[in-house]
């Protein structure tokens, strides 16, 4: 675990003021770059939900759907993607948050899932929480059940968890 731990430090840069003044930035890019830990994280991302029985994984446009893939493979479920608006070519949902810096829209097709798919919502990162909240308000009014929430990484101080549903389990493997 803590070896685990060390590692994605090793392999997440911090960027200072980007894509603003303020922000710092975490960049998982030496994460993918790595074969071995590209294929430790998400391995390692799967573990938790195992014998959870998830028919999908929802991962978030964009950095939420290069984790997502292989760990809706690893858990043998499907990959359910949530998009910026305009992307998805069939029928939409669509909810619209505040974000950590700026507003933004996502959308999901309406014939994502059937009425209670048990759904694991994957993002690489939650900061206000407004992206995974938003994910939450798409699933269950397409009558899916979030029974799971996967990051990478949570900014602790922003408290992005307060706004997920309540009693679901949330997996973070680095806490900043
Ligand atoms: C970042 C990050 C999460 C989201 C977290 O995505 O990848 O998706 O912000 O912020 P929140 O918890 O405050 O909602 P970004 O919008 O920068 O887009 P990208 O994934 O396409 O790079
Ligand atoms: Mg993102």
């Amino acid at each position: 675990k803590q070896q685990i731990i060390a590692l994605l430090k090793e392999n997440i840069r911090n960027i200072p003021d980007f894509p603003q003044p303020g922000i710092q930035f975490k960049d998982i890019t030496p994460l993918l770059q790595n074969p071995d830990t590209l294929e430790l994280t998400s391995r390692v991302l799967a573990r938790p939900f195992r014998k959870k029985n998830i028919d999908y994984v929802v991962g978030l446009e964009s950095r939420g759907f290069l984790f997502g893939t292989n760990l809706a493979q690893d858990l043998h479920a499907g990959f359910i993607p949530i998009r910026k608006p305009g992307k998805l070519p069939a029928e939409t949902l669509s909810a619209t948050y505040a974000l950590e810096y700026g507003n933004d829209t996502v959308e999901i097709h309406k014939d994502a899932f059937s009425e209670g798919a048990r759904v694991l919502v994957h993002d690489d990162l939650i900061a206000t929480g407004g992206s995974a909240a938003a994910a939450t308000e798409l699933v269950e009014e397409l009558g899916g059940k979030v029974v799971g929430y996967s990051f990478i990484i949570a900014l602790e101080t922003l408290r992005g968890t307060d706004l997920l549903a309540p009693g679901v389990p949330v997996k973070v493997l680095l806490s900043l």
